[in-house]
């Protein structure tokens, strides 16, 4: 006989999952969260405190990103109207779970260090990664190659051999093969201390050690000195498969007794799958000597190379069973990620021929032009000779690298581009690399100044369009160039798009 109050218990147990976050499911399943970070969503139901905190670049004030509600998604509106009429970079990604293991700007480590004064890496444009869930706008964080943050000083983290879980939602369809998209337990010094001193999720196409079937991007794990999905140093771990998803769920865990295991499965649909749980790679994996610091998109010394979206992720204390991890993914589906529009503002028309006219006091008969391979502005208007007017003159294709962006290929010079090379824009012929088709998508938005768009970098978002002493570049407000002063930006930034003088 089946009592009714097991059946009522039961019930009441499946109601109980349905509403829980994330982490609700893992203190549920006796593994804690540990750490919890999403600038998208809170990860208990509970939680009511602040996601993550922006930076304005006009006046360096701060401001903390809230749910909407309890347990909710983020009030992504609060950040637009603060950062209106400048540019946001995310400053701190704050810990859920209680411990204060919040994640700030990266400091320099043994592989690489950044390009601010103290050799800190880059934050992330807080506007880059927009994406909804159920329906409501929110942000990830997007991380472009320089990118990186990090916890030296971590409560609560796995140390040691000691069993942890973590999982990470990012985007499937942003990576590349450079070290090291990663989110997890990493060194404390940012050196490089061996290895098994690191155990994090790993989302791109590296590879030198074992990878997954296909061409990638893969989920991987980074144990310090490899990338693995099975014991084997090298290989294809045929269970691995290649990501084709717009979302992406990577899951790591290990524990004691020389197992560890990689999961992984679409964001926005189904359940994980299992792509490795066994023994560990030989030489010196087994027992781990985790350190407990938390990274997120560099490497454990700071490899500095790699791009990629995160979205939310947690470290749990324990080895999460499998079961605890497919009700988190349930809850993960269940937020319903998609996709939304990168552009906005007046629209600059795919199929349209079109010149860029700067809009600075300075310069306003200066249009976006180009002399050989060199992008500058040039004073152009109707009666100057059609060649003048050819240079200044671009086709709006659909973006090379992304098609909800555009790219500017020359009138001029068919096949080649604006594209940005060392944050230096020029024209080049189409190689059909990804690196080129990334340097040359481009994404608008309403000019910062009010007038025209505004026009950033797609794989370096926090990167504008900018014209500085006649030449053009893709600037970072307050960056560390003489072209990305504060002086000016927002008009330096804002041009008005029209009809193609040629
Ligand atoms: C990455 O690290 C290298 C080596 O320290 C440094 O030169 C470079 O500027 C860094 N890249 C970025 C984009 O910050
Ligand atoms: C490990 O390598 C062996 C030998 O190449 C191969 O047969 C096996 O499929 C690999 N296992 C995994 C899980 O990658």
């Amino acid at each position: 006989m089946f009592p009714y109050s097991s059946l009522l218990a039961l019930c009441l147990a499946a109601a109980t999952l349905v509403a829980a976050g994330p982490c609700d499911i893992y203190a549920s399943g006796g593994t804690p969260c540990v750490a919890a970070h999403s600038t998208t969503r809170a990860l208990y139901d509970a939680f009511s405190g602040s996601l993550y905190q922006v930076q304005r670049d006009s006046d360096s004030a701060t401001t903390d990103i809230r749910p909407l509600s309890a347990g909710g998604v983020a009030n992504a509106a609060s950040q637009d109207s603060f950062c209106s009429g400048t540019t946001c970079l995310i400053s701190i990604i704050y810990d859920q779970s209680g411990r204060g293991n919040h994640l700030t700007k990266a400091p320099p480590g043994g592989a690489a260090s950044g390009t601010d004064p103290n050799g800190f890496d880059n934050l992330a444009a807080a506007d880059a990664a927009p994406v909804t869930l159920n329906g409501q706008r929110a942000y990830g964080v997007f991380v472009a190659p320089g990118t990186g943050y990090r916890n030296n000083r971590p409560n609560g983290i796995a140390t040691g051999d000691a069993a942890e879980g973590m999982y990470a939602v990012m985007d499937g369809t942003h990576f590349n093969g450079g070290c090291c998209f990663d989110y997890g337990n990493a060194e404390t010094n940012s050196l490089d201390t061996g290895n098994g001193h690191m155990e994090a999720i790993y989302f791109g196409t590296g590879t030198g050690f074992g990878t997954g079937a296909g061409s990638g991007p893969w989920v991987l794990a980074d144990l310090e000195n490899g990338l693995f999905t099975s014991p084997n140093t090298s290989g294809v771990n045929p269970n691995n498969p290649t990501i084709t998803s717009r979302f992406v769920t990577a899951v790591v865990k290990g524990q004691p007794g020389n197992q560890w295991a990689v999961r992984g499965g679409n964001g926005a649909s189904g359940s994980l799958s299992t792509f490795y749980s066994g023994v560990r790679p030989n030489n010196g994996y087994n027992p781990m000597k985790k350190e407990g610091a938390i990274i997120l998109g560099i490497g454990g010394d700071n490899s500095n190379w790699s791009q990629g979206t995160f979205y939310e992720g947690v470290m749990t204390t324990g080895y999460p069973s499998d079961a605890t991890e497919n009700s988190v993914q349930s809850n993960i589906v269940n937020a319903r990620y998609a996709a939304t529009g990168l552009v906005s503002g007046p629209g600059i028309t795919v199929g349209s021929h079109v010149s860029l006219r700067a809009t600075t006091s300075c310069c306003t008969t200066r249009y976006i032009a180009h002399t050989g391979a060199t992008v500058n502005t040039q004073v152009v208007s109707a009666s100057d000779s059609n060649a003048l007017k050819l240079s200044a003159s671009w086709n709006v294709v659909s973006g090379l690298a992304n098609s909800a962006c555009v790219s500017f290929e020359s009138r001029d010079t068919p096949g080649s581009f604006i594209r940005h090379s060392n944050f230096q824009l020029r024209i080049d012929p189409n190689d059909n690399s990804k690196l080129f088709h990334e340097d040359a998508t481009w994404c608008y938005r309403a000019g910062i100044n009010g007038q025209g768009n505004t026009i950033r970098s797609f794989n370096y978002p926090a990167h504008y369009m900018r014209h500085f002493n006649a030449l053009v570049y893709a600037s970072a407000n307050g960056g560390p160039n003489t072209f990305d002063t504060k002086t000016s930006f927002n008009d330096d930034v804002s041009f008005v798009v029209s009809t193609a003088f040629a």
